[in-house]
């Protein structure tokens, strides 16, 4: 490989490589927040799920809350603009951390599957997901971490 060739192949994977971290930044950032509890409520502004795109709002299907003081996230499903799921990111077979398919939270330790409202769809897990209650007030999600 001569000098140029060298340079060229760099050029690109150094490219690839900026290009792929922007991508999951965006992607990460998008679907993942950090939150505040204030009292015992995470607060979640409606706003948050808004995409505006081109003079047009669409909206994501959820988002994951995290906290530092949170032992898993939670993932939000937005359903409408008055019907929200608060799920706790933790498999009831054995508590390992799931993750979010689309409409499906998933667990990578033996394949349990939960569905957008926390329902076990596929065991070994046999217990649904913790569930938050959800009061909206003045356009602000407020999930209540209370026991
Ligand atoms: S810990 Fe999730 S299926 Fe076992």
């Amino acid at each position: 490989m001569n000098r140029k060739e060298f340079l060229k192949t760099c050029g690109f994977s150094y490219l690839a490589g900026i290009t792929g971290v922007s991508l999951l930044e965006s992607c990460s950032s998008s679907l993942a927040m950090s939150k505040e509890i204030v009292g015992s409520d995470i607060l979640l502004p409606i706003a948050d799920f808004e995409i505006k795109y081109n003079g047009k709002t669409k909206y994501k299907k959820y988002i994951i809350i995290q906290n530092e003081l949170l032992k898993f996230p939670i993932c939000v499903y937005r359903f409408d603009t008055e019907n929200y799921t608060a799920l706790l990111m933790e498999c009831t077979h054995q508590g390992a951390e799931l993750q979010v398919y689309g409409d499906k939270l998933q667990c990578s330790a033996h394949g349990s599957e939960f569905n957008n409202k926390g329902l076990v769809e596929d065991g070994p897990a046999t217990t649904h997901l913790r569930n938050f209650p959800i009061l909206i007030e003045n356009n602000i999600l407020k999930i209540s971490l209370k026991k």
